[in-house]
């Protein structure tokens, strides 16, 4: 029996989906679950797609392994990681590499490779995108451990993921815990991209009484253009779809408390560590949290007055397309906010990942998978040092031509009151970059005046300090 160029362990939706990808890509696949009845069924299933090597025992699944070994981990992020590497780890022999292509958070990740680094292994900590139907058919995948192991590894990785104009939607994303790293970021970045979408839909269904349907048909209309993604075809789709017990449009049926599993506010939780302000995803975040905060929206439903305007929108059309100009403006500051989280956190690890190589591998696969991702790679293409996404020309001109849009969207949201906490924060930060002074100045002002705090001055080098009259 010839052995299996990779083994994949955690057979559930996603590791199943995975193992047949490499088995249709010609690859020989050992498989392995802890409950065995999950292998059993895949091979059952599934056996006929390609070579499966079904084990039963972890000891059988190491030794079905070609060397270096490679094993993909597809287990639930956490205890069960660490779990399943404590077992595999004294099967294994130097130079073999474990991929953890599960959602792990990227502290564990840099935890784990270091402590395998020491026993000689490589740990693979790879963000795996696309869910189930991603993983079956080609998902976009973004490892990082070390370079030396994406020599064997990055062929078979590269085989089996998403492909756009023939490139292949993997690349090695930078040493360590990048790979999961930048999956993190891609989720928060996904966060924010459904939050605009969502204020995008909220201010047409008010703003021109539209159904669900219409507002779909307009979804589908911008996914022709610049806004074409994912994002925005399923959301034609679902504003489309009508529920068969009540026969609304099943948007109006389904509970408005949007759930969350923790990549978003990790996202966020590391952004404050990295001093980045990540506007666009923190407030998706605390949109998601504000939605389920029952307690207090049930109190304050009657109580708060609104004093809002009433809508005038007399011309449809205009209001459409500067409801679209706003979405696409608050869409780059997500992205640029995002990115310079991804520059910040490769600087303080010493990562060095291509921004732009990042976007190239988002652009198929992925839930944000989106026909701008181009322009973004070619920005960082253009420009290595980027100093953010909003100043390469073609971002800033293309944001230059939607401000106005985007100021008239957002006063007209604050006005009647529909709450629009992504594109409002997104301008805020767009004004605050290209700002000549910040009231900064005056916070500094304040903490030299109650702690002594010193400043610096606009006309001379050195830090100062005022006797402010107050001093007691
Ligand atoms: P899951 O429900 O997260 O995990 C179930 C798998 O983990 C089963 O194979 C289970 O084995 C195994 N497992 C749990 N505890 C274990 C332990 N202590 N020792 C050994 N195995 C253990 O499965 P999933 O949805 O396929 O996701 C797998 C990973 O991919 C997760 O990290 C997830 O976050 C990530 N991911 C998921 C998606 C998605 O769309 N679902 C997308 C991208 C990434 P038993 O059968 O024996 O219980
Ligand atoms: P992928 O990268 O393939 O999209 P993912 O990172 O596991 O897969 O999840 C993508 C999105 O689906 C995320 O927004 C995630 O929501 P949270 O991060 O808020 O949890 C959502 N998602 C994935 N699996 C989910 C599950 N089992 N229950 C609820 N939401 C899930």
């Amino acid at each position: 029996m010839s052995l299996a160029q990779i083994g994949v362990t955690g057979l559930a939706v996603m590791g199943r989906n995975l193992a047949r990808n490499f088995a249709r890509n010609g690859f020989t696949v050992a498989v392995h679950n802890r409950s065995p009845q999950k292998m059993t069924s895949l091979i059952e299933e599934h056996g006929d797609e390609g070579d499966f090597i079904g084990c039963e025992s972890l000891e059988d699944f190491v030794a079905a392994l070609e060397r270096p070994r490679k094993v993909v981990i597809m287990v639930q992020a956490g205890k069960a990681t660490d779990a399943v590497i404590d077992s595999l780890v004294p099967l294994l022999d130097q130079g073999d590499i474990i991929v953890d292509a599960g959602n792990a958070h990227f502290p564990d990740t840099r935890r784990r490779e270091a402590a395998l680094k020491e026993k000689g292994l490589h740990f693979v900590g790879s963000g795996v995108s696309g869910g189930e139907e991603g993983a079956l058919l080609g998902p976009s995948i973004m490892p990082g451990g070390p370079a030396e192991s994406y020599e064997t590894l990055g062929p078979i990785l590269e085989k089996i993921s998403a492909k756009v104009d023939g490139v292949p939607c993997c690349t090695h994303v930078g040493p360590d815990g990048a790979g999961h790293f930048v999956k993190m970021v891609h989720n928060g970045i996904e966060y924010a991209d459904m939050q605009l979408i969502g204020e995008a839909y909220q201010l047409l269904r008010d703003g021109l009484d539209l159904s669900p349907s219409e507002i779909g048909d307009i979804f589908a209309d911008w996914n022709k253009g610049d806004l074409e993604s994912f994002l925005i075809e399923i959301t034609a789709e679902v504003l489309k779809q009508v529920d068969s017990r009540t026969g609304k449009p099943l948007v109006d049926v389904i509970v408005d408390q949007a759930g969350q599993k923790g990549t978003g506010r990790w996202t966020v939780q590391s952004a404050l560590d990295l001093g980045v302000p990540v506007t666009g995803i923190a407030e998706a975040t605390f949109a998601r949290a504000i939605s389920s905060q029952l307690a207090q929206r049930e109190a304050a439903r009657d109580v708060l007055s609104a004093s809002t305007s009433e809508w005038h929108i007399h011309n449809r059309e205009g209001f459409i397309e500067d409801v679209r100009l706003a979405l696409y403006a608050s869409k780059v500051v997500a992205y640029a906010q995002g990115f310079d989280q991804i520059q910040a956190a490769s600087e303080e690890y010493g990562w060095n990942v291509d921004r732009g190589a990042m976007a190239r591998i988002w652009r198929g696969g992925c839930i944000i998978r989106a026909r701008f991702l181009n322009r973004i790679t070619e920005a960082y293409e253009r420009d290595g040092e980027l100093a953010s996404l909003l100043v390469d020309p073609y971002f800033a001109n293309e944001v230059s031509a939607g401000v106005g849009a985007w100021r008239r969207v957002v006063s007209m949201a604050a006005l009647t009151g529909v709450p629009t906490p992504a594109f409002s924060s997104s301008l805020a930060y767009y004004d605050a970059l290209r700002s000549d002074r910040l009231p900064a100045a005056l916070i500094q002002g304040q903490r030299d005046f109650f702690g002594a705090h010193t400043y610096k001055r606009v006309d001379a080098e050195g830090t100062f300090h005022t006797l402010w009259s107050g001093d007691r």
